[in-house]
């Protein structure tokens, strides 16, 4: 996966795996999300160790982590995670759907703190539903849902073809989340 993609302004973006040489432009990414972002997207410890330790790592088999790269700027983060993964399989079997992981990955999206709501993720979205199309995927499954609250990603999953499939309480946050599902 390797795509060009122009913004709203006709400057180049590239939409690629991340990589070992990313370490420092990664925890430059990570390192500056704010307290609103880190509220709403937290796969894993959003810090610079975590950062090297991602980039420097063996390809993991099971997770597929890509970046929108603007310049040598890293302004956006996507995840596939194809583990099972239990919550989801048990939440979406009260919904009366078997998940298959391998076929029917997690996904959470996050862009740069700047670089929110100025179309960046819809346009990725868009060559990554091609990406997993051609991939043979069956369905993209979001990582723990989505608060609620959080009506600009709501606004943004229901725009790239994701349908509501529940809602869940979680305790930690004291937060409604829905459970969203796109079919490819
Ligand atoms: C959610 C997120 C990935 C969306 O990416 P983005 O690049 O900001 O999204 P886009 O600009 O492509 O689209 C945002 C859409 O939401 C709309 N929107 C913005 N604020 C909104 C609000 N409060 N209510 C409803 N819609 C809203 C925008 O108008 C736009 O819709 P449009 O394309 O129809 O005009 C990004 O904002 C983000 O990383 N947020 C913080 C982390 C996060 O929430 N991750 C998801 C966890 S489930």
């Amino acid at each position: 996966m390797h795509r060009r993609l122009s913004n709203k302004y006709g400057e180049e973006l590239q939409l690629r795996p991340l990589r070992s040489s990313d370490a420092s432009n990664f925890a430059d990414f990570l390192r500056n999300l704010g307290t609103e972002t880190r509220a709403r997207f937290g796969p894993h410890p959003l810090d610079e160790s975590t950062a090297h330790a991602l980039c420097t790592a063996q390809p993991e088999a099971q997770i597929q982590r890509l970046v929108l790269c603007e310049k040598q700027a890293i302004v956006g983060y996507f995840i596939l995670d194809f583990t099972p993964a239990e919550a989801e399989q048990q939440r979406y079997q009260q919904a009366g759907i078997g998940l298959n992981f391998q076929l029917e990955p997690r996904f959470a999206p996050c862009i740069a703190d700047h670089y929110q709501n100025q179309g960046l993720a819809s346009l990725a979205m868009a060559e990554l539903i091609s990406y997993c199309q051609q991939q043979g995927l069956k369905s993209l499954v979001l990582m723990g849902g989505t608060q609620a609250s959080n009506l600009r990603a709501i606004h943004f999953y229901k725009k790239a073809g994701f349908a509501e499939i529940g809602r869940f309480y979680t305790a930690y946050n004291q937060q409604d989340n829905l459970d969203m599902r796109l079919s490819l």
